[in-house]
């Protein structure tokens, strides 16, 4: 779990504004969901058998005995939320979007935290492949958005509860020739959750999942329907994907379409993002057969490769006005200035304490201060006030009174705007 200090703000404003106005592009309202929620929410819809569930969630009891988890990922707790406020009753589908913490209690390596934040959206309320379509376009979208340009979309279908257990049985029957020689996780994957033995990072297991029978060999007249129709708009949108028929996903909700955007440079960190159908989860947590279809990045491994392609984000806004003061009564003057300049709407900043004007000048140019505004004694006799440009280091003397006019005119000068615009 990690401290995000000032210096990583600008990063995290950015991937969220991000976020956020692709979301009005396409008309997803944001919906916030409480950190806590009930265990049972997460076990039933991503059910038992998934190292989400199985290993990694937080869960206590509170002091009524309640047994609760801290939230492993959103679509559960955005489709409780869906059932609980009657959002069934409006037109459907609706289309939620959220940002937040997640937790999992995973190994600790690089890419994976124990509490990590996502930007996910969900269209909750209808089966059509063109929503699949949609919710991967839109992922596209926004990762182009931020400025990153490495990465892949992969698109399997897993099927429905129709068509996936004669998979699941064939798979079985395939991997029962290999088991003595499955790394010891896919041993127990063959028992729990036999579709996660595609998805095993180890070389071996690779090469032996390669060779597995397909998902998409299985499906039922209308999961294939479905993914061919999805892979048509996708097409007609020129959204690139590459099929890939290893791909399953680590929660259980979903069916049909799963897909996962990956770094081209395939990292430990994973993928920046997934999601896919589930058009069983809701019936899951005791409702009318609901569709839904969504997806979630992982806003750390986001920035993480932001940094690394060396993409430019708009710096944090710098201070424009830091006040140094010298003695008492200067003191008091700069208390009563900074508010002046705050109620004309100029980021400001003062010095605290007894510092030189050598250490203020210091503090001032770590800030990013354009301007600073220095009152010493003999300014105050005079009532006027030291205005030094950061810049260029030029100083000039203007009377108390002026200060807030000239920094506007200033600004406003420097924004190329007439002095009245502002
Ligand atoms: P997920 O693939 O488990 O899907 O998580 C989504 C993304 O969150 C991952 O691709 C990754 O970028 C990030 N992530 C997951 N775990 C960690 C971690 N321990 N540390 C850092 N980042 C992590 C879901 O959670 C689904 N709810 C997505 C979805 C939405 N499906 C349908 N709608």
């Amino acid at each position: 779990m990690s401290d995000i200090l000032p210096p990583e703000q600008p990063l995290w404003k950015y991937v969220k504004e991000k976020a956020a106005s692709v979301c009005d592009l396409y008309g997803y309202q944001p919906l916030n969901t409480p950190v806590i929620e009930d265990a049972g929410l997460f076990t039933h819809a991503v059910a038992g058998g998934t190292d989400i569930v199985d290993k990694e969630m937080y869960i206590f009891k509170d002091r009524g005995g309640q047994e609760l988890a801290l939230r492993p990922e959103g679509t559960a707790p955005v489709c409780r939320a869906y059932l609980e406020h009657g959002l069934f009753n409006l037109p459907q589908p609706v289309k939620l979007y959220y940002i937040g913490a997640s937790f999992r209690y995973e190994r600790p390596q690089a890419g994976r935290y124990r509490q990590h934040h996502q930007f996910g959206f969900e269209a909750i309320g209808d089966a059509s492949p063109f929503l699949d379509a949609e919710i991967i376009e839109m992922a596209q979208r926004f990762l182009l958005s931020l400025g990153l340009r490495d990465f892949s979309i992969h698109l399997n279908s897993i099927g429905c509860r129709t068509c996936r257990p004669g998979y699941v049985s064939a798979l079985k029957r395939y991997y029962a020739s290999f088991e003595g020689e499955l790394c010891p996780d896919c041993k127990a994957r063959l028992e729990r959750n036999p579709l996660r033995l595609l998805d095993c990072k180890k070389r071996h297991c690779q090469e032996i999942a390669e060779a597995a029978p397909r998902t998409t060999a299985f499906l039922c007249p209308d999961c294939l329907a479905h993914f061919e129709s999805l892979q048509e708009c996708l097409n007609i949108l020129k959204t690139p994907f590459l099929l890939n028929h290893r791909l399953v996903r680590g929660l259980d909700y979903y069916t049909r379409t799963v897909f996962e955007v990956q770094p081209q440079e395939e990292t430990s960190q994973g993928a920046l993002g997934g999601g896919g159908r589930y058009d069983d989860l809701i019936e899951a947590l005791g409702a009318k057969p609901t569709a839904g279809v969504g997806f979630a990045a992982g806003i750390e491994r986001l920035i993480s490769n932001l940094r690394e392609q060396q993409v430019n984000v708009p710096p944090s806004p710098h201070i424009t006005v830091f006040l140094a003061s010298l003695g008492a009564e200067a003191r008091k003057e700069s208390l009563k200035l900074a508010s002046v300049l705050r109620g004309a709407e100029i980021a400001t900043m003062e010095s605290a304490g007894n510092k030189s004007l050598k250490s203020q000048l210091k503090q001032a140019n770590a800030r990013g201060s354009s301007y600073t505004v220095i009152l010493g004694e003999e300014e105050m006799k005079s009532r006027t006030a030291m205005l030094r440009d950061m810049k260029s280091g030029e100083q000039r003397l203007v009377p108390l009174s002026q200060v807030v006019a000239t920094l506007r005119q200033t600004r406003a000068l420097e924004r190329g705007q007439s002095p009245g615009d502002t």
